[in-house]
């Protein structure tokens, strides 16, 4: 494919739908919605708004480190705290799918609605790529950016139009893209991070104090596993607790298991086969998270498991 063409025609085609109007976008800083972000920033400039929202999903430090690095860009990008109306709407619900809905609705329905309402844009334009709709479609998962493809009217239910136009490509094609763009390597090579972000990765309910324990977790396999180059590396919490024994008393503590993979698309992959100290070092670091006194390493392949928990 080439590549700089596809750049060229996308810019041109938003320039066309947008004319002189305004269009939003949120970016969460993965190689998709931030290809978009250039792509839209280069086609219509300042009259595209960008937002991140900060949904306390994110990895430490992610919502500044993501502006920071746009700012750098020259391209403006707002963090929107919505933390607590995320929190809420996530409160009580373990049910895997319930919990993206409620990512989904929270995310389109309230905190965008009312951002392009106050912005006066009638576009939203979306980093959806081919995956996305494939997998959704067939069922699979319900992606957290799929809209259209499963029979929503977004002007009729969130009062904008929608415009996606990485939609032809794979994850491979917008990895090329952003090469193109003449994006850092730190974007087009980061491992993939779902949508649903931490949610994805707490089975049972997403809490403060839960978010809190998977996030240092994340921060120490992601620490760990950098320079490893297997394809994705996570941390999941367990609904679960287990007996163990600490300062020399019975504590009953939390459950991290430590996923690391190799893959070419994820569509299928295996678990990498780490050095026993590096193992060592992971579990070690994990147990000393308060509360946490169990880290298990998962051996799954894909299939028969996903590569998130949720
Ligand atoms: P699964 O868990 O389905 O994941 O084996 C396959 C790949 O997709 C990522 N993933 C997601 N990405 N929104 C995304 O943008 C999602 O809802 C989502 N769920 C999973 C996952 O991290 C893996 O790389």
């Amino acid at each position: 494919m080439d590549y700089q063409r596809f750049i060229e025609e996308q810019i041109g085609e938003i320039k066309k739908e947008i004319g002189d109007g305004v269009a939003v976008n949120a970016l969460s800083g993965g190689v998709d919605s931030s290809v978009l972000t250039v792509l839209a920033h280069r086609a219509i400039g300042d009259r595209l708004k960008t937002y991140f929202i900060d949904n306390d999903l994110m990895r430490e430090g992610e919502p500044r480190a993501v502006v920071k690095s746009f700012a750098d860009m020259g391209i403006p990008v707002q963090l929107v705290d919505s933390r607590r109306e995320f929190l809420d709407a996530l409160k009580g619900i373990s049910d895997p799918e319930e919990k993206r809905h409620a990512i989904t609705d929270t995310f389109y329905k309230r905190v965008f609605s009312r951002i392009v309402k106050e912005s006066g844009a009638g576009v939203l334009l979306h980093g959806t790529i081919l995956t996305d709709i494939e997998e959704t479609v067939a069922g699979i998962k319900r992606q957290h950016n799929i809209l259209e493809q499963l029979g929503i009217d977004t002007e009729k239910e969130y009062g904008y139009r929608v415009l996606e136009p990485l939609k032809t490509l794979r994850k491979d094609g917008v990895r090329e893209v952003a090469k193109e763009l003449g994006l850092p390597m730190e974007v087009w090579n980061r491992i993939p991070f779902p949508g649903p972000a931490l949610a994805a990765r707490i089975v049972g309910e997403v809490t403060e104090e839960r978010l809190g324990i998977v996030r240092r977790a994340t921060a120490i396999v992601e620490g760990e596993l950098g320079g490893s180059g297997a394809f994705q590396y996570l941390a999941v919490l367990l609904n679960d607790k287990a007996t163990g024994i600490r300062d020399n008393r019975r504590e009953f503590g939390h459950i991290i298991v430590v996923r690391c993979i190799e893959s070419t698309d994820a569509r299928t992959a295996t678990a990498t086969e780490l050095p026993w100290e590096r193992l060592h070092r992971i579990c070690q670091a994990i147990v000393d998270i308060p509360g946490v006194n169990r880290c298990l390493y998962d051996l799954t392949p894909k299939p028969p498991a996903t590569v998130e928990y949720v």
